[in-house]
């Protein structure tokens, strides 16, 4: 970990001969991406225009800002002095007034490709010529959204992840138009913000949601097989993710875990597409949306912090009952193979198409994006741990589950050649 780390700080700095200074940022959305990117900036010492087009939608992105600063005032880690001058550093507004100065916009508006396409098209018309602009969108493709430009050379994608103030990741996606300038300085503004930025090529879900979604799969096909879910969250708990793909999906939100499926299905028919109703369909369509209503695999109630505490919820199992097409027997390794397999070779996948340079890129994205295992040092340490060859037999045994499961040509020339991916 700490060797990757290192190459991921080195390519990082690479970067920095050609970036831009940014003095001012702005966001456009004060939801739950906007308020905490605003946080950030504002806490890391960049000054950040922070707009919205409602007015509640940026009293709630001020509020969360003040209670995250109130909390390190609490903990002892800011002054109320510092913690008075990062809230100032937030600047709300409902009008383009003062984008003039901006040196990067970052958009993190409602994903939908058409109103994203709209607002990048009108902020484009009030900053100056040279002003980077970055989507933080979570899976719709940069090059789609750069059509709606004049000046494509000037955007990338800046992919934070939720909550933004905690996670370590920011995947900077380089889109066919994207100058090296727009991706350096984007790098380069993550970095002062605190994060770990990792470059990488543009496709559905980029790399990260691009790999979670065929681990989902793998979760939806033992929901299928009459597996129950909470025994998959404890084993995969006790492999070491920090909580199960049910309760994760939970905590992302049905809706989006559902919309997300549909973008990747689309993208990568031949593997990610199933016909078969799912799990989260049917969460979906029962308005089960997670801990976001209080209802999704598990029920949520409000623990003595105020904080969503997370309980057994039996009329679960009747909405899940549709989707159950078979009672399948299967071992503790089996779930673990039918989760990790499918995770594994996508990210194999990515760094064949050049989705991602490196495989310590790969492995710490996954890390530091999606909480991955860290004593196992990610997906590609993972099947280097297990042996190239060993983890090839290992999914033929389950190739009857799909293309997801289906190895790569390159892989299988690895097994053959004794290769590994960290030497
Ligand atoms: N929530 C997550 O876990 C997560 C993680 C990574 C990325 N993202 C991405 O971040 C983006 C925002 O997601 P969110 O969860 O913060 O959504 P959200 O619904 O909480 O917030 C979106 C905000 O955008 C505002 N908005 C809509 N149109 C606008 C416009 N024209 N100008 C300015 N503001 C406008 C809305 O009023 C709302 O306050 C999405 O693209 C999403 O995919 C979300």
């Amino acid at each position: 970990l700490s060797l990757n780390d290192q190459e991921l700080k080195r390519k990082a700095k690479a970067h920095d001969e050609i970036a831009h200074d940014v003095k001012q940022a702005a966001v456009l959305g004060a939801g739950i991406m906007g308020g905490g990117i605003a946080y950030q900036s504002a806490v890391k010492g960049t000054p950040i225009l922070m707009k919205d087009i409602r007015e509640e939608a940026i009293q709630l992105g001020l509020n969360e800002a003040s209670k995250l600063l109130g909390n390190r005032v609490e903990k002892g880690r800011l002054t109320p002095a510092k913690m008075a001058e990062a809230l100032n550093a937030i600047r709300p507004t409902l009008s383009y007034g003062d984008f003039a100065n901006v040196d990067i916009v970052v958009e993190a508006v409602v994903e939908n490709p058409k109103v994203k396409q709209a607002v990048l098209a009108e902020v484009e018309g009030q900053v100056k010529d040279d002003a980077i602009l970055a989507s933080n969108t979570s899976t719709i493709s940069i090059n789609l959204l750069a059509k709606a430009l004049k000046r494509p050379e000037n955007f990338v994608g800046m992919h934070f992840f939720n909550p933004v103030h905690m996670m370590p990741l920011v995947e900077v996606i380089r889109g066919e138009k994207s100058s090296e300038v727009a991706v350096a300085t984007t790098v380069a503004y993550a970095k002062k913000m605190g994060k770990n930025p990792i470059v990488v090529n543009d496709c559905p879900g980029f790399l990260v949601n691009r790999v979670l979604f065929p681990y989902f799969g793998g979760f939806a096909k033992l929901v299928s097989a009459g597996v129950d879910f909470v025994r998959i969250d404890k084993v995969m708990e006790k492999f070491g993710w920090p909580m199960g793909p049910a309760y994760l999906m939970d905590v992302v939100g049905i809706d989006t875990g559902h919309h997300g499926r549909d973008v990747m299905a689309e993208g990568f028919p031949d593997r990610m597409k199933d016909e078969r109703r799912s799990a989260v369909d049917a969460l979906y369509e029962a308005n089960r949306l997670g801990q976001k209503n209080g209802k999704g695999f598990y029920a949520y109630e409000t623990d003595k912090r105020g904080k969503p505490k997370k309980v057994a919820d039996a009329s679960v199992l009747d909405v899940l009952k549709p989707i159950v097409f078979e009672q399948r027997e299967v071992t503790d390794e089996d779930i673990i193979n039918w989760m990790m397999v499918p995770l594994c070779l996508e990210t194999v996948r990515c760094l064949e198409d050049g989705i991602v340079e490196t495989a310590a890129e790969a492995d710490m994205g996954l890390v530091y994006g999606i909480g991955f295992p860290p004593f196992r040092g990610g997906a590609l340490r993972y099947i280097d741990s297990i042996g190239v060859a060993e983890f090839v037999a290992l999914a033929d045994q389950y190739a009857d589950l799909g293309p997801l499961y289906h190895p790569t040509a390159k892989l299988r020339e690895m097994a053959k050649n004794g290769q590994r991916f960290f030497n």
